[in-house]
């Protein structure tokens, strides 16, 4: 990431060739470094099989790279060209109720299907053996946003026969994969691997253990489709990255498996939420939570591959941003820790779908308020950032992020709002509004260094996991599981040999009796002598060891325990039955926060987030104001303002930068 720190997502084939040198040039005045091309030109590149032109790009390159401009290069694969798709159009993908997907759009592709497999290697071959040791090209990004707009999967025959085989390896024989599903219920027993299928539509239900292998499967295919184009790329492009474009908590595949195949993990950040009912909603922390889930990947910065900059949408558009808003949302990837912010797009398009999806620069090629705005910031930036390269925020506090839970949880959400990350954004939402760095864990990372470590909805329970997290807790840790731990297998079968929460009672120090499912109505938490408002799910139960923090505060089980803690070794377990309303997690977080000894980076009003990033003997403090009207800040003494207004109120959208040396 050492050779740029702010760059566009370029796409030089949709103007005229006498625009590009006045594109480059002004791109070079901006301050940019890199740019990132050809992601969806494949016909362009090769208009006929075999017959490529690549002098174009080369041009362009060219151009670009007189100009100082790097280049990141994205493998056109999301966006096959319909002469590829005429050959053969089995290469469409089928969703689960057996529609095809069609050309027109894009991903209109099956990721298994062997002929798009050998379309891909001859393209990708002929592209890396061209580009790979191009003086201005710096790296690589494989397909775009794997995983996006495979939405319902593909079910096509090619995905099935990969899915039989796929369970072959995992189980062996029929018997095996017969237990694993508990298909005694509704005669669901098969003979045969050649007999199962891919959950498609049925008449009634389905069978929870084959959706979880299901979702298993898509993910491993998906991580098996970029590594297929990395071995062909990696020896014919020396000394050059592999990135991906990734989209915070997609769910599709396991980003976290895919981090360890890249050099660095990219984020594509739109805060502007065009795509939700209530476009202006402050979605800072949702933001926030997505940047620190993107560092925790690898545990390391990340950059920016697509930045909102400007008003977005497709069909249908979002707010326009207010001023600062850009400079402001663009500070706070930095502000969790990205190197390198690249904006999505240099120039908004004149065709096809995305004709509304705004860029830097508007529809006439004239700078405008985005432009200048965020052309200061990169002035502004740019040096602050060359020196930040590298430093992280301090580990205190985590989230355990599991695709296996996830996944679980979305194919029987219990509740219908329930959701994985929903659940543990409440936890996230607390910690964010103390300023308390949250950092995301895997299971099979290091949790040592974390003094809290939120585990949410932990439905599958796996020994190895189990133990793993005995070690963690007799060390020393604070351990908090929630509502719906310990429940099942990870076959998806239920637990019935022990109460639940099963292998986790020990550490928790209680058992679940029943449940309740807050359909239509809450119930309340009493905590220190308030009622907070709790929501979706009441676990009913009753302590064997811990002692009890908070209770129900109605229905028939009143009075019995909600939230517990049970010491264990040199650390305690905290378990809590339900999913808290945003008052009764700051309530725990901040007792949480007394008991761990977790720091906060400062204290400001609502809406505005503080964050600190180190590195050796440096830190940098940042305090942004995600709000559109003037906000009090508190900023703890020793710190010395880099960028912005000292005094005691920051602007609406305002943000300063502060550092110290250790
Ligand atoms: C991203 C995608 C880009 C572009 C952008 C705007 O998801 O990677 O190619 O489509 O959204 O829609």
């Amino acid at each position: 990431m050492k050779d740029f720190l702010f760059g566009a997502d370029y796409y030089p084939e949709h103007w005229p060739r006498s625009r590009w040198e006045t594109d480059a040039v002004m791109m070079r005045d901006m301050g940019l470094d890199v740019v990132r091309l050809a992601e969806f030109s494949w016909f362009k590149l090769e208009p006929e099989e075999g017959k490529f032109d690549f002098a174009w790009l080369d041009e362009a390159l060219e151009v670009l790279g007189r100009a100082g401009i790097k280049a990141i290069l994205g493998t056109p694969t999301a966006a096959p060209p319909a002469w590829i798709i005429a050959s053969d159009p089995s290469i469409e993908p089928v969703d689960s109720q057996g529609r095809v997907h069609h050309f027109g759009g894009r991903h209109h592709d099956c990721q298994s299907n062997q002929t798009y497999r050998k379309h891909i290697a001859r393209f990708v071959t002929a592209f890396a053996d061209h580009f790979g040791k191009n003086e201005h090209v710096i790296g690589w990004q494989i397909d775009n946003e794997l995983g996006n707009s495979h939405d319902d999967f593909c079910h096509c025959p090619s995905c099935q026969a990969r899915f039989r085989e796929w369970l072959k390896g995992k189980y062996g024989t029929a018997e095996a994969l017969n237990r694993a599903w508990g298909t005694e219920f509704w005669s669901q027993g098969y003979q045969d691997f050649s007999q199962v299928t891919s959950p498609m539509i049925t008449a009634t239900g389905g069978n929870p253990s084959r959706d979880l292998d299901w979702r298993r499967f898509c993910a491993d295919l998906v991580l098996e489709f970029h590594e297929f184009q990395a071995k062909i790329i990696r020896p014919r492009s020396p000394g050059r990255f592999i990135t991906h474009n990734l989209m915070g908590f997609c769910d599709k595949f396991r980003y976290d498996e895919l981090a360890k195949m890249l050099e660095f993990v990219s984020q594509d950040q739109y805060p502007g939420g065009h795509f939700r009912p209530n476009p202006s909603a402050d979605r800072s922390a949702e933001m926030a939570a997505e940047l620190d889930f993107v560092r925790g990947l690898k545990d390391q910065p990340f950059s920016v591959m697509e930045q909102q900059s400007s008003i977005t949408g497709w069909e249908i558009l979002g707010r326009a941003p207010k001023p600062g808003q850009l400079a402001l949302w663009s500070l706070q990837t930095v502000a969790h820790g990205a190197d390198a912010v690249i904006w999505f797009r240099w120039r908004s398009c004149a065709m096809g779908m995305e004709q509304y999806w705004h860029g830097l620069l508007p529809h006439s090629g004239i700078p405008g308020r985005n432009f200048e705005e965020l052309s200061a910031f990169v002035r502004q930036l740019k040096p602050l950032l060359r020196d930040m390269q590298g430093a992280m925020p301090e580990k205190q506090a985590a989230i355990l992020f599991s695709y296996d839970q996830e996944w679980a949880a979305r194919i029987q959400p219990h509740h219908p709002d329930l959701s994985y990350t929903g659940h543990l954004m409440s936890y996230y939402r607390a910690l964010h509004a103390r300023n308390i760095p949250v950092d995301f864990t895997f299971p099979d990372r290091d949790w040592s260094a974390y003094k809290l470590l939120i585990a949410p909805l932990w439905f599958l329970a796996d020994p190895g996991e189990n133990e793993k997290f005995r070690n963690y807790v007799k060390a020393g840790g604070t351990l908090v599981l929630t509502c719906r731990s310990g429940i099942k297998h990870p076959s998806n079968l239920c637990i019935t040999d022990l109460p639940l929460p099963a292998g986790l009672t020990d550490l928790a120090g209680i058992e679940v009796d029943e449940y309740d499912c807050l359909r239509d109505c809450e119930n309340t938490v009493l905590w220190e002598g308030h009622a907070y408002p709790c929501l979706k799910w009441c676990d009913i139960m009753h302590t064997v060891s811990a002692e009890v923090r908070g209770t129900w505060g109605g229905e028939f089980y009143a009075g019995t325990p909600a939230i517990t803690r049970n010491a264990y070794g040199s650390g305690a377990v905290w378990y809590v039955g339900t999913e808290m309303g945003d008052d009764l997690a700051l309530a725990v977080i901040q007792a949480l926060e007394k008991e761990c000894g977790l720091s906060s980076a400062g204290t400001a009003d609502k809406g505005v987030e503080i964050t600190v990033r180190r590195k050796e003997k440096s830190s940098w403090l940042f305090v942004l104001n995600h709000t559109d009207e003037s906000r009090s800040v508190d900023i703890p003494k020793g710190w010395h303002l880099l960028q912005g207004t000292e005094g005691p109120v920051l602007p609406p959208f305002g943000f300063r930068i502060y550092s110290k040396e250790k």
